[in-house]
């Protein structure tokens, strides 16, 4: 890939699609919000019937699939085959069979190319749980955010409220923890911290404290 990457990977609630569109917006980059593309395929496959361990058809269905996000940075709507899916994707449930489906090889080849494409002039920021580690690993900055787990299940709690979905924050912890687990586990493109990525632990700091290091780290290396 020809323009700059920056990768921001990390498990739900660290504040990495928050600290993405920011970045995004302050360098005039494009945003490439990877989970979005997991959770359109866990809609659209469930719309279509096809069984979450249904790899082949999932692969094709990865291949084909018609995304486009639209508008600014931060307020981005999700298109999926011309229809505004962006509510209907950030369920907790539909998170979850979203993680299911990501752990499936061929459901995330089928994604592969898709997400390349986004490494467009004058450069992409993308946020995910392998940018750093299979989907642009040329990338010259990469970060990985962590926080406790019960902070990333507060951050969670408070970001549905104010998109209107009720949620239990005890069930939420433990829907969040179950997916984790999942994507840290699974054989294909674990979620876990490039070699080369610099860890940014977001428990104690604000969106505001981590974005400064960031764009740091970026007016350094780019
Ligand atoms: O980030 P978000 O919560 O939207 O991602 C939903 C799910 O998609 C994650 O739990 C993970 O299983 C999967 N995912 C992935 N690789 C990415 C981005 C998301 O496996 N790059």
């Amino acid at each position: 890939e020809s323009a700059p990457v920056v990768t921001l990977d990390g498990p739900s609630g660290v504040g990495k699609g928050t600290t993405a569109s920011l970045l995004a917006e302050r360098l005039g980059w494009h945003l490439l919000d990877s989970g979005a593309l997991y959770r359109v395929l866990a809609l659209a496959s469930e719309e279509a019937d096809v069984a979450v361990d249904d790899e082949a058809r999932l692969e094709a269905m990865a291949a084909e699939l018609d995304v486009q996000f639209k508008g600014r940075e931060g307020l981005q709507r999700v298109i999926l085959d011309g229809r505004d899916v962006s509510d209907q994707i950030r369920t907790e449930e539909c998170g979850g069979r979203a993680s299911r489906v990501a752990s499936l090889a061929g459901a995330r080849r089928g994604l592969l190319a898709l997400q390349r494409r986004f490494a467009q002039a004058p450069g992409l920021v993308a946020d995910g749980r392998d940018m750093g580690t299979t989907i642009f690993p040329q990338a010259p900055v990469k970060i990985f955010l962590t926080a406790s787990p019960a902070e990333r299940a507060r951050r969670r709690h408070k970001q549905l409220k104010e998109k209107g979905i009720d949620a239990n924050l005890s069930e939420l912890e433990s829907a969040i923890a179950e997916r984790d687990q999942r994507d840290a586990e699974r054989n294909a493109s674990p979620l876990k911290p490039a070699d080369d990525a610099v860890l940014i632990d977001t428990t104690e700091i604000s969106i505001g404290e981590v974005f400064d290091r960031v764009m740091k780290l970026v007016e350094e290396r780019i």
